[in-house]
């Protein structure tokens, strides 16, 4: 094993959440606290780059919008599942950071007096989607890099793999990685951890999602008896492009798009019709799905049909402008021109509401761990969020962990020690069992079996047979998975082995999602079930949590905080 390697905070992921989070224990010690950011991409290709529509934020009173109705969109959005203490938190601070962005140096667009501008989106009452065109988390991304570069204090490790938390008596002491150039396996030892790894979006096969989102900080979180909360709600946006699933912003529709069916009609009429297509996404997927199912939708190919996002009524000039990107991914991707075109569309794997239990700060069960943005449950999007609360919720409680484990460490004393015991285990399970296994089984057939079961079992709607179904299959793939071999032996960049480990992962995350919505019997938010077709308040006005155990998750429940509004039917 190579020299060890040790800093006070350790971020692991590069997205907005964690360079937010680096950003922040960095002003918060002005650059006298030593970072260690560890990615397994580099820097600038974290999935946050992706982000395309906005950033939600109150900015408007003058014109009509309040914290009140931000917050009141989020928790009705959420199905009443999000926790209210923590909404009214959010709500109140994001404000404040859009300016932070925008001090350093963020091209927000703007409007012809110069001042931000802001467009609609889903669920919310009021425009209020803060955006840089249509290439939002790029420019957030970069203006975060940016700003880190002014600090001299963080460390990146770009290309490392973590393949573990490790821990001593329950207590947080580094991460195992190794660094995929080189194939050297390491230690990182820190004194507090930010994870920051976002989402498990390639548990699908048709998802937005870039292939590194594989839900490694959940799966590892999970692993080390960190409860992971409210794994069944999973997002679909309305429009991914079809096949490829690539985001067509919902700022497509804030700008005035349509969605058509086969016959022409702007179907929302006869779902949101108060919203349109600007109602919540929950409600737009399953909109589009029932139109798809009832014979209303285009024919396409591998059974992904499809409706259409039109935004030819918006003309070249606002397409241009606002939707630059947008017109040339369709252009490339499937040789339509959004100016003369329609778009081919359809709901697509987007974001999972749950992920790992945080306290309203951001801070897990485990003494010294932070968990931040799409990769964090603090509760926020409940059952079903909203667009643009996310790269949001990245900023805010980036900037929070950041603060809040800069402040933990001061309180540290003394160097930590190495967990001898911790860190022989994360040797032995790559170099004594994944790397020494034999078998016949390929990773790539179980990988692509596991997207299958999640896009047939764990789609827009559910029901219990197909859970049940998902649930067997995924423990059929884990039994696969110990007879798997890794196939090439090489050490620099040995991708057979990267994803032999992410699949670990995506199996881990795939079986709490399944378990967990086969367990929930009612219909809420993004959890629509064909047998429990209502919202049950009395039994299931409560988080799902789920640990760890060597024969599969074990579930129990912790309640809402519903303190500023009390449940009501959720119309739009
Ligand atoms: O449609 C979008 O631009 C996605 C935004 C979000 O998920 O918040």
């Amino acid at each position: 094993m190579s020299e060890t390697i040790s800093h006070d905070i350790l971020v692991l992921g590069s997205g907005l959440a964690g360079l937010r989070a680096a950003l922040a224990a960095s002003i918060a010690t002005k650059g006298k606290i030593d970072i260690g950011l560890v990615s397994k991409v580099q820097l600038m290709r974290s999935h946050s780059v992706a982000a395309e529509g906005g950033t939600a934020a109150v900015l408007r009173e003058e014109e009509g919008d309040s914290l009140d109705l931000h917050a009141w969109d989020t928790v009705k959005g959420s199905d009443f599942l999000a926790d209210q203490d923590t909404v009214t938190l959010f709500v109140r601070n994001m404000p404040g950071e859009i300016f932070q962005l925008e001090h350093w140096g963020i091209p927000w667009s703007r409007r012809p007096d110069g001042r931000i501008d802001q467009r609609a989106f889903g669920g919310h009452s009021f425009p209020r989607a803060t955006f840089a065109a249509d290439k939002t988390g790029f420019f957030e991304m970069q203006v975060l890099y940016d700003t880190l570069t002014r600090y001299e204090n963080t460390t990146r490790y770009d290309e490392w793999f973590v393949t573990s938390i490790l821990t001593e008596d329950g207590e947080f002491r580094g991460l195992s990685a190794i660094d995929l150039a080189t194939g050297e396996f390491h230690v990182i030892l820190g004194k507090a951890l930010i994870i920051a790894t976002g989402g498990a979006g390639r548990i699908s096969g048709f998802t937005t999602y870039s292939h590194s989102v594989t839900g490694d900080g959940i799966a590892m979180a999970y692993r080390v008896g960190i409860p992971i909360k409210d794994m069944e709600f999973i997002q679909f946006h309305p429009t991914g492009l079809i096949p490829t699933g690539i985001l067509m912003t919902e700022g497509c529709r804030g700008e005035g798009g349509y969605l058509l069916n086969k016959q022409g009609e702007r179907f929302m009429e006869g779902y949101a019709p108060g919203k349109m297509e600007l109602a919540p996404r929950d409600i737009i997927s399953r909109a589009m799905i029932t139109e798809i199912n009832q014979g209303r939708g285009f024919e396409g190919v591998n059974g992904l049909n499809y409706a259409h996002l039109d935004l030819r009524h918006l003309g070249a000039d606002k397409i241009n402008e606002r939707l630059g990107f947008i017109r040339e991914l369709a252009m490339k991707f499937v040789d339509v021109d959004p100016v003369y075109e329609p778009i081919p569309v359809r709901p697509v794997f987007h974001y999972a509401m749950g992920g790992i239990h945080t306290d309203i700060n951001g801070e897990t069960p485990m003494k010294g761990v932070w968990a931040a943005g799409e990769t964090a449950c603090v509760s926020m999007h409940g059952a079903n969020r909203l667009g643009t609360n996310s790269t949001a919720e990245c900023l805010f409680w980036g900037k929070i962990t950041g603060e809040e484990a800069a402040k933990y460490v001061r309180g540290v004393t003394g160097e930590v020690k190495m967990p001898q015991e911790a860190v022989a285990k994360a040797r032995a399970h790559l170099y004594n069992d994944i790397l020494k296994r034999e078998g016949k089984e390929s990773i790539y057939e179980i990988r692509q079996e596991l997207r299958r079961n999640v896009d047939k079992n764990l789609g827009v709607y559910r029901n219990g047979e197909g859970l049940k179904e998902g649930c067997r299959k995924i423990s059929e793939l884990k039994e696969r998975y110990l007879k798997i071999s890794v196939r090439d032996r090489s050490k620099a960049y040995n991708i057979d082995l990267m994803y032999t480990l992410e699949l670990g992962f995506m199996l881990d995350v795939a079986e709490v999602a399944f378990n967990g919505a086969l367990n929930r019997e009612e219909s809420r938010g993004s959890h629509a079930r064909l047998d429990f077709t209502k919202r049950d308040d009395e039994k299931w006005l409560k988080h799902t949590l789920a640990t760890f155990s060597a024969e599969g998750p074990k579930f129990d429940f912790s309640p809402v905080d519903i303190s500023s509004w009390k449940p009501v039917e959720r119309t739009y």
